[in-house]
């Protein structure tokens, strides 16, 4: 390494570059997490279009070149910073759709108003991803001014929260513009602030609908109930007769059948992550969990398949009672799955099972994706392990992490790269949760990390 490099690339010279765009970063936050662009849903699709614009103007402003690449849905932003043919070319991908959000889920503040407070900064996307794609950008113009000899791209997608359904199409059609050496994916969580982690796997996902209609409208329940079909009630025992809600177990025929047990150096893995129950339970504002035993929680929420009612919606639901029979119920559900595990295969058993139990239930489709394992060897990861420990002084640990991202498995079947990632996310930033928020000493870091990744994956080239 050339003196002058070496130089730049000391703690030091990040810290005081951190230091000094400090202001800019969190200016430039705030107004990009103003923009509710929120992918699910459809009514913000002005929102994401004035998003990706905003996020291109970004890119130029930092010295890079963007464009903005259209899909039957939402755009996505390709940027470039540095186009020397001689160098290895870095992509990386980040999402900039939001989930939604209202002030009456429990946020303290407007949800698409950016509120500092202290270190932290609170607003839908802060966290998943907004922060850290602005981090990591912030990071790759500092590599890119001070000698790091490669180019890096921007893929910035904004359907991610609704299980990429274009993304894949829209990397084919521009396979040759996109040509790469590697993928760095920043949109995953740690264990601790104290724990840095990157995913050894994601799981799956495969989504349902379920609705079950008796009747046209509500009834009285003095006149009718007793005969009359009661589809809350039989959602809800549809709902039991799919899962042991007490212990999480699904109980449909077959569910299981493709899941591998852990071996010996996962449950290994697992013991060393540092991973702690009263503080996923802190974290995540839980009073209770199914289990305490953290091997056991771990399992669950990385290594195993779930059966997860994410809402059941249906009859009366205002103040007092109401005495009707109610005429139809919905429960939006879905499946998280592991390696092995196929989202037709689950979709199929669940129709199944559904059908057998319930004929009269519509079970519909959403999103299905296959679960994702990475690479925790190679050049690559070592490069990823030297950048966390050189960032934020600790080696990260390689664990499967419990989310889905389904724009890994297009990536790495279309641009043929290895991926690695770079998640900056902490527990108690609420993914997806009220009072999201991100962090100065994740950014902060974060700009280090992906400053010392890039230099180093140009030297080696
Ligand atoms: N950033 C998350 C994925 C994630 C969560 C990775 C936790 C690692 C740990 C991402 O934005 C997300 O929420 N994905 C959705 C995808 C789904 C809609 C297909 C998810 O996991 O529910
Ligand atoms: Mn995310
Ligand atoms: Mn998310």
């Amino acid at each position: 390494m050339s003196e002058s490099i070496s130089r730049a690339f000391s703690k030091d010279a990040l810290e005081a570059y951190a230091a000094s765009q400090r202001q800019r970063f969190e200016e430039a936050l705030g107004e990009f997490v103003e923009i509710p662009t929120i992918s699910s849903g459809g009514a913000h699709r002005a929102d994401c279009a004035r998003g990706a614009a905003w996020a291109a103007d970004m890119i130029r402003w930092m010295g890079g070149e963007a464009r903005i690449v259209e899909t039957p849905g939402n755009p996505i932003v390709h940027g470039m910073l540095q186009a020397d043919p001689s160098w290895p070319t870095v992509t990386v991908y980040n999402h900039l759709d939001v989930q939604p959000a209202e002030r009456a889920d429990g946020w303290h503040t407007e949800p698409f108003t950016f509120v500092r407070s202290g270190d932290r900064y609170f607003a839908r996307g802060t966290t998943d991803d907004k922060g850290p794609a602005l981090t990591a950008l912030w990071g790759a113009k500092y590599a890119a001014e001070n000698g790091a000899r490669i180019n890096i791209q921007f893929l910035w997608e904004m359907e991610e929260e609704i299980g990429s359904p274009h993304f894949d199409g829209a990397i084919r059609a521009e396979r040759e513009r996109l040509r790469t050496d590697s993928v760095v994916v920043s949109d995953t969580i740690w264990i601790s602030r104290t724990r840095p982690a990157v995913p050894a796997g994601l799981r799956g996902l495969q989504g349902f609908r379920f609705t079950l209609e008796t009747g046209l409208t509500d009834q009285h329940s003095g006149v009718t109930g007793g005969a009359a079909r009661n589809p809350v009630a039989e959602m809800c025992a549809l709902v039991a007769d799919c899962l042991d809600a007490r212990t999480g177990r699904v109980k449909i025929p077959g569910f299981y059948e493709d899941v591998e047990p852990p071996s010996k150096q996962e449950l290994e893995g697992l013991r060393k992550s540092g991973f702690s129950v009263p503080a996923f339970k802190k974290d995540h504002m839980f009073r209770s969990l199914r289990t305490n035993d953290p091997l056991e929680v771990m399992k669950k929420i990385w290594l195993q398949p779930t059966f997860e009612l994410h809402g059941i919606a249906g009859g009366y639901q205002g103040a007092g009672i109401k005495t009707i029979v109610p005429p139809r119920a919905t429960a939006i559900i879905s499946c998280r799955l592991v390696p092995k595990m196929k989202e037709q295969k689950i979709a199929r058993l669940v129709r199944e099972f559904v059908r057998r139990k319930n004929p009269d239930v519509k079970v519909e489709l959403e999103h299905g994706l296959p679960a994702y394992r990475g690479p925790i060897t190679g050049r690559h990861a070592d490069a990823i392990k030297a950048a966390m420990k050189f960032a934020f002084g600790r080696e990260p640990v390689f664990v499967r992490e419990g989310g889905s991202i389904g724009a890994v498995l297009s990536m790495e079947r279309v641009l043929r790269a290895p991926i690695q990632f770079l998640g900056l996310s902490l527990p108690d930033h609420g993914y997806h949760a009220p009072n999201e928020n991100y962090d100065w000493g994740q950014a902060r870091g974060g700009m280090a990390a992906f400053a010392e990744y890039f230099r180093r994956l140009g030297a080696e080239a």
